[in-house]
This record gives structure tokens, sequence and C-alpha cells, in this order.
């Protein structure tokens, strides 16, 4: 009798920025993941092989892919030793590949990561040894594979990454382009997720400095799998399905469209250079040049690109990240609020700031906001229905005028 082969189940982990695990639990259900749960920084999930690929190919808000290969109770280094070389490494790549290891731990009772760090290696490259009489060489920079741990107050897991490079680093971005504090490209994925835009909507980034909002946008509105044009750390280990990952993105690459249309999608900043940095970028992200309307302007009374009222998703300058200027300088908030509310009634502003202060400096009431983390920057995610001068809500003017110092509006 001939069985079907069962692919066996992966136990997955996905890091994200923090604040957008339920955004990235999505993503990954309609991938066809089961997803497990999601703890604050990531979302575990189940699923075979394929799903792995997949989630690597087109998360768009995973900042890795971790495959879980052990998991054990520990004391001391000497626990971690033991059960890193109790795993086969053998089977999962050879020895004449490079290798790095890093560990995090919250509450763990260890003195040095460093050492721990120093233990696992060890165990891996002991293990390497012994079974095939060579060993692994590290490499810190670019190794063939990494190996994360996982330290809490008493267990220890070892994950697999998947992923190699980051997943946020698509294969568009130029080393110099380091822009005005460009976004990674999955928080500003996931900056779309809680917008709640969709490719119908017409969107504007209008302080676009790189253009990493609206590249995400557009791939995102035609069909541009974020990974298709990147390599991924599980090309280099030993299960490497060759076939099924061929399939897969060939998938992906067919599925993919060109605009035929320019999108409802536009993108301004003040700067020529920023605007060139982020044609360039829309360029080699394989967008078409007229994908997305690009307009070096100062947003401070500008008015929308779109007849129809949609979105405007960005991180305007300010405070720890970058120097302050134009529009969005402290004062220079009440040209953003005029702007908003002279030529952009209708639309919903979405806006990711450090400054907590914001609403109250705008004069407006947000409808919400999500707590984010922009690396180790808390920042907040808010969003603003905007209305015409004198025509707010009760609840956006008495919030306006209950808080010193805001802007009011001009009737
Ligand atoms: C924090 S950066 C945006 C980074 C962008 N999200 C990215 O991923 O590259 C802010 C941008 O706002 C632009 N900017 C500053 N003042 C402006 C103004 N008054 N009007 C339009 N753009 C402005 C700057 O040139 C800078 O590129």
């Amino acid at each position: 009798m001939i069985r079907a082969r069962v692919a066996p189940t992966l136990r997955l982990f996905a890091p994200c920025p923090r604040g957008l695990e339920d955004a990235l639990a999505a993503e990954l259900v309609a991938l066809g993941a089961t997803v497990v749960a999601r703890p604050p920084g990531g979302v575990a999930f189940d699923g075979d092989q394929a799903i792995a690929y997949r989630a690597n190919l087109h998360a768009r808000i995973a900042s890795r892919v971790l495959v879980r290969i052990a998991q054990g109770a520990y004391r001391d280094e000497d626990d971690l030793y033991r059960l890193a070389s109790a795993h086969g490494w053998e089977a999962v790549f050879r020895p004449d590949q490079t290798l790095r290891v890093d560990v995090s731990a919250i509450r763990s009772p260890l003195q040095s990561l460093n050492f721990a760090t120093l233990r696992i290696k060890d165990a891996i490259v002991d293990r390497m040894r012994n079974a095939t009489g060579e060993r692994p060489s590290i490499d810190t920079r670019h190794p063939d594979v990494r190996v994360f741990a996982f330290l809490d107050a008493t267990e220890a897991t070892l994950y697999l990454d998947l992923s190699g490079e980051p997943l946020f680093k698509r294969g568009w971005r130029q080393r110099d382009d380091k822009g005005e504090a460009p976004l990674k490209e999955n928080l500003a994925a996931g900056l779309l997720a809680l917008s709640g835009w969709t490719p119908e909507t017409p969107l504007l980034d209008p302080f676009c400095g790189s253009g990493t909002i609206v590249i995400e946008a557009a791939q995102a509105a035609l069909d541009i799998a974020p990974g298709a044009s990147r390599s991924f750390g599980f090309e280099k280990l030993a299960d490497f399905d060759a076939t099924l990952w061929s399939g897969l993105r060939s998938d992906a690459i067919r599925r993919s469209r060109r605009a035929s249309a320019p999108l409802p999608i536009a993108a301004s900043d003040i700067d020529p250079r920023a605007i060139e940095q982020a044609r360039m970028n829309l360029s080699r992200a394989g967008l078409g040049s007229d994908a997305v309307a690009l307009i070096c302007r100062d947003f401070a009374g500008s008015l929308p690109p779109f007849e129809r009222p949609g979105l405007i998703v960005c991180n305007p300058p300010y405070g720890e990240r970058v120097a302050l200027e134009g529009a969005a300088e402290q004062g220079g908030f009440a040209e953003f609020a005029a702007t908003l509310r002279d030529g952009f009634a209708g639309w919903r502003a979405c806006v990711l700031t450090s400054d907590r202060a914001l609403p109250r400096q705008l004069g407006m009431k947000e409808r919400r906001k999500w707590p984010l983390y922009n690396g180790a920057l808390e920042c907040r995610l808010f969003v603003f229905d905007i209305f015409a001068p004198g025509t707010a809500p009760r609840r956006n003017r008495a919030a306006a005028a209950d808080t010193p110092g805001e802007v009011e509006p001009r009737d």
C-alpha cells in the first residue's frame, strides 16, 4: 500500500516590530499558517515547509522566519551546551559552511549572555566535528547559517533562522540610501495594514523621504511579493527543497502585475534629493516610472493629488530621529494642521510619531492610536479624520478646546 507522505509540522516563529503582532498574524493566516500565539514582538505559528517558504516570500510585516528546533529547561551554561549538542546539526548544514549564534533573554538568571552564546556555539561546532571530522567556522557578518537562542527564566529555545538577511531588506534599497531616517519596510507595511488602506483607496505620503511607504503600497497593489528578488537563509540548509521553492517563486512572479495605468498612490517631499532617491527606489522595486506620482513640494499649503478623498500615511520629521525642518517643526505643526483642514477634508491621516503630544499640537482628537516601536523608539500611529474648518464634530472640538496650546480650527 502506498501511503501519502505527510509533511511534518514545523513550529515557526516570526518576530516583528512590537505593536504589529495582530497584523502579522492576519498575514500569516492568509498564507495558510496556523497561528498558535502572538507574544509581544512576534507570532508563533505552525505549518509545513511550503508555509515557511511562503511566509519568507510574502509576509510584509515579519522581520524574520525562524523554526524551533529544541527546547528545554536550563539553569546554567552547561545545560545550554547539552541542549544544543543533542541536536543533529550534521543533518542541518555542512561543516564548510559558516555559522553565527545570537542569544536574547528575558529574566534569565545567567550572568553573561556572551558566555551563553559561546557555549551554544561550542556545542554546535563540537557536535559537527565529532560527526564529520570537520568544524564549521564562525562568520558574524555574512554567515550561511544563523541560530537564535531565546532564554527566559527557566527555559531555553533554539531556533534556526530561515530568512538570512532580515525580511525588511527587500533587495531594492541601496547601501548608501540612508535618507533621512528611512522607515524599515516591514514597519511601513504595518502602518498600511493598521491604517486599513486597500489598493482602491487613494494614498498620499506627503513626507515620503526614500519612498518606503508608497513602495510597500504599490507592491501590494500589484501583487509583487516582497521577497521575490532576494535570497533566503533556507536556500543554504541541507533540507532545502529547490523544486518547491522555485515553484512558489515562479507562482509569485506570474501573479505580479505591471501597472497599466497610474495607481492612486502619490508621494511628495520638500527635498528634491529625497524625490530622486524615491524615484530610483521605485524603479529598483520593480515599479514602472509612472505607477506612483512623485511630487517635489512643501506639504504646507498643498492640495490633494486626487479628486477622491483617501488616506495620508506618513512619518513626518520629528525629534530624536531627524533634524527638525519645515512643516513638522515645533510650531510648524500649525501649518500641518491648517493644510489638512483647508485642503484635505474627508481624508483620513495616519501619522507615526514619537511625539505623544501630536494631537494637542494639531488641535485634533485622534479617532484611534496604536502604540508601535520604530526600532527602540516608542511611537504612536495616530489616526485622524480630517474635517473642513468649522465642521469638526463636537467630540473633536471639545478635545481641541480642552487642551492648552491647541491650534484652533480656522473658520
Ligand atoms: C522622517 S523622514 C520620512 C522618511 C520616509 N518615511 C522614508 O521611509 O524614507 C521625513 C521627510 O519629510 C521631509 N520634509 C520635511 N519637511 C517637509 C515639508 N515641509 N514638506 C514636505 N516634506 C518635508 C524631509 O525631507 C524628509 O524626507
